[in-house]
């Protein structure tokens, strides 16, 4: 048996969850390697891969950092994005992708979602802006990209800045462009559910010199070495370095990218195979002109009231369902923060019937028709 084979042998487990990180013998060896060399933190390992991460974005510059939210907060400093300043966004995303705009001291403005791939609805951006509009966020939740061509009209049109949250997007596509080579700047996280995984991590990918340079300075205390060989610091910045530990690990996982992607469309196949006769729910489909790199299989029930019996259900039976996500101005601190009476229709229908089923690499086909058997008994047993 290779070298870490029997930590992926998990054929008969009880509890599946939604997501997990693929972690191979080739994992294993980079990152000791890296463990055995001098180097443990910004080693030579950081450069191979913002080269390799670059490449696979199709992009310019890509710089590494400690967290997909370290990302968000770096890429909305670079591009100046500050107090009072409105960003328009989607609520359907993890709270990271606006926290950080509060960071800045920024205004999320939260846009309804499309109610085919959850995503921004990209037709309602327009009305939203106002002279306080700096920027566009779209998020493309679960890997499904946003409709890119018309975002970016609508930013060249109202000379505003976009920020990708590709998150979920690693590997996705649109229009036969990588996600990470069309908006202005674009964040990915390394966290282990992702496509890809680091332990924690992230990256801010962008074509322009200049906003690489700025994340560069700021994820190390904005400190930069001068001519004269001195350390100075010109700007505010941050610890938000990744460690060479991290960064070996993401090489490797590099590698393996095209055959997770493969791994994770099988599966959506193998689920639609199983689930598409299945009246009471609606499956997940890929966006027009795009391929999902498939990060989250969201299911809808017709019906809300089914929502949380039949999440309860599985989670009876050993299975990770999950919730992505209560509409960011639904939590609590939103709506104490200025978002009390903020209510987006079909963000909200959307909320009221999602359920993701597991999805990752090391999922068997059995186990998808197990989860599978399990969503069509409950809607016999419980309903019929
Ligand atoms: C859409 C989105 N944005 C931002 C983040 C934050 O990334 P991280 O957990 O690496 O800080 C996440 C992580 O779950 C996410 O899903």
């Amino acid at each position: 048996m290779k070298c870490g084979e029997k930590l992926m042998k998990k054929e008969h487990r009880k509890n599946i969850p939604y997501g997990h990180q693929s972690l191979s013998g080739s994992d294993i060896k980079y990152v000791s390697d890296v463990l055995r060399s001098d180097w443990l933190t910004q080693g030579p390992s950081i450069g191979i891969f913002e080269n390799k991460l670059s490449k696979v974005c199709g992009v310019r510059y890509a710089t590494v950092v400690s967290s997909g939210t370290a990302a968000l907060h770096l890429a909305y400093l670079a591009s100046g994005i500050g107090k009072d300043d409105e960003v328009i966004t989607t609520p359907n995303t993890f709270v990271a992708t606006t926290n950080m705009l509060l960071a800045v001291g920024a205004k999320p403005i939260f846009c309804d979602i499309r109610l085919d791939t959850y995503n921004i609805e990209e037709n309602k951006i327009e009305k939203l802006i106002t002279p306080r509009t700096k920027a566009i966020v779209p998020v493309h939740f679960a890997g499904n990209p946003c409709n890119m061509a018309v975002i970016m009209a609508i930013a060249k049109k109202h000379r505003l800045i976009v920020i990708e949250d590709a998150c979920h997007a690693l590997g996705s596509a649109y229009k036969n462009k990588k996600i990470g080579s069309i908006g202005d700047m674009t964040i990915f996280s390394f966290h282990p559910v992702k496509t890809i995984t680091t332990g924690e991590g992230g990256a801010v990918v962008t074509n322009s010199k200049a906003y690489a340079a700025t994340v560069k300075l700021l994820r190390s205390h904005g400190v930069a070495k001068k001519k004269t060989g001195f350390n100075v610091m010109t700007e505010f910045g941050y610890n938000y370095r990744l460690t060479d530990v991290c960064a070996s690990l993401g090489i490797s996982q590099l590698d393996r990218l095209g055959n997770f992607l493969k791994k994770r469309k099988v599966i959506t196949e193998k689920y639609r195979e199983y689930l598409y006769k299945n009246p009471h729910i609606i499956l997940p489909t890929e966006a027009p002109d795009s391929s999902s790199a498939w990060h989250l299989y969201v299911i809808l029930v017709r019906d809300w009231k089914d929502r949380l019996p039949l999440y309860n259900f599985l989670k009876r039976n050993g299975i990770g369902a999950n919730f992505h996500y209560p509409p960011v101005y639904s939590h609590p601190f939103y709506r104490k923060h200025g978002y009390k009476n903020v209510r987006l229709q079909s963000a909200d229908f959307y909320a009221s019937r999602a359920i993701t089923l597991p999805i990752f690499p090391d999922l068997s086909v059995d186990e998808v028709a197990r989860i599978s058997n399990l969503v069509n008994a409950f809607f016999k047993i419980m309903i019929r």
